[in-house]
């Protein structure tokens, strides 16, 4: 039986999602592909657990509620985090969820870049080294003949990426319209629905772990940002960093802007606009029951093609098990070509 190791690194709403995806799927994947998955480490912020025998996904999720701390792993917790982890085990994918930086892209960046040079796979759900340095990252991949996947990055569980480019590949991408940020989503949501106030939403995301660590990043539009960036070069082939995304986040919006839109049957959403022409991120008006009338957590984004026309997608753009699902899907995609 083939061996996939794997090594989880970040271990918060995502990481852990990750462990609790792969508990769950890996009897179909090993019965449906051939191949088994073993978690050989997880790594938080400041401790880790390594064992090359395998670790227990759901005894790290424990281990991390319950101590606050992988370290306290039985026979398998360490000190050790980050680069390091990397040099203790042997690995053959990184499965990479550290919180977003969008000013340094650290430590996603340096530990994707030591992945490849080891001649290792990597998924990611990260969006900052994506946003701030996508050719240096995706032709580092390349050059050291690796895999680098990220559907994950872009609209959580919501399929985007890898659709696009499989199931329309015989379509030029024109522009992608759409809101690229479940936080936002919810507070404007929840603001609409039931008159909520902007602090209380906002604190309900945070606890509903859909928020990014420092949630300004949803609430400023640098998430929806990062990820116009990365639907931009990925699917448009527009060689675009982060610097060249207008934004306008919706801290601003208040409850009787809301109000007002409503008596008129409209709604305000954070859009994202990703096209040749504009790549931008701001609170817009869209009509009571269009496309963009999606609530909650739901992100959605309308691809405008050259052969197909419109084609709208949908779904759970954040939360735990829902990105990990996305991450596991470009999972077995690379188990399917290499393995
Ligand atoms: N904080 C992000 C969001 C998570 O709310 O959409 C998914 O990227």
């Amino acid at each position: 039986m083939k061996e996939c190791r794997i090594i989880i690194m970040g271990f918060g709403a995502v990481g852990q999602g990750i462990a609790r995806a792969i508990s769950l799927k890996k009897a179909m994947i090993k019965q449906d592909y051939g191949v088994e998955l073993k978690v050989v480490a997880a790594a938080d912020s400041s401790s880790s657990a390594i064992c090359q025998e395998g670790l227990d996904e759901m005894m790290l999720v424990h281990i991390k509620n319950s101590e606050g701390r992988l370290s306290a792993y039985r026979d398998c917790g360490t000190n050790m985090s980050g680069l390091d982890v990397l040099d203790a085990v042997e690995y053959d994918l990184l499965m990479e969820a550290t919180p977003t930086n969008i000013e340094t892209a650290e430590p996603a960046l340096s530990l994707t870049l030591k992945a490849f040079e080891q001649g290792k796979d990597v998924v990611t759900s990260n969006k900052g080294h994506l946003a701030l340095k996508f050719s240096e990252v995706t032709q580092a991949a390349e050059d050291n003949g690796v895999e680098f996947k990220y559907e994950a990055s872009v609209g959580g569980a919501m399929p985007i990426i890898n659709f696009t480019r499989d199931t329309l590949s015989s379509c030029g991408i024109e522009s992608i319209v759409g809101i690229l940020n479940g936080t936002t989503n919810y507070i404007l949501s929840r603001m609409t629905s039931e008159g909520s106030s902007y602090d209380i939403t906002l604190k309900e995301s945070q606890e509903l772990g859909i928020a990014e660590t420092n949630p300004t990043q949803d609430v400023e539009g640098i998430d929806a940002a990062c990820k116009t960036v990365i639907l931009a070069n990925s699917l448009l082939g527009i060689d675009a960093t982060y610097d060249d995304v207008e934004v306008e986040g919706i801290s601003n919006i208040t409850s009787q802007a809301i109000e007002l839109a409503k008596k008129d049957g409209y709604l305000i959403k954070l859009i994202a606009e990703v096209s040749p022409k504009n790549l931008k991120v701001a609170p817009r008006l869209v009509k009571m029951g269009s496309s963009y009338d999606v609530s909650g957590t739901l992100n959605m984004a309308t691809i405008k093609t050259d052969l197909a026309g419109e084609i709208t997608v949908m779904g759970l753009g954040a939360g735990s098990l829902e990105t990990a699902s996305a991450m596991l899907t470009d999972v077995i995609s690379i188990l399917k070509t290499k393995y």
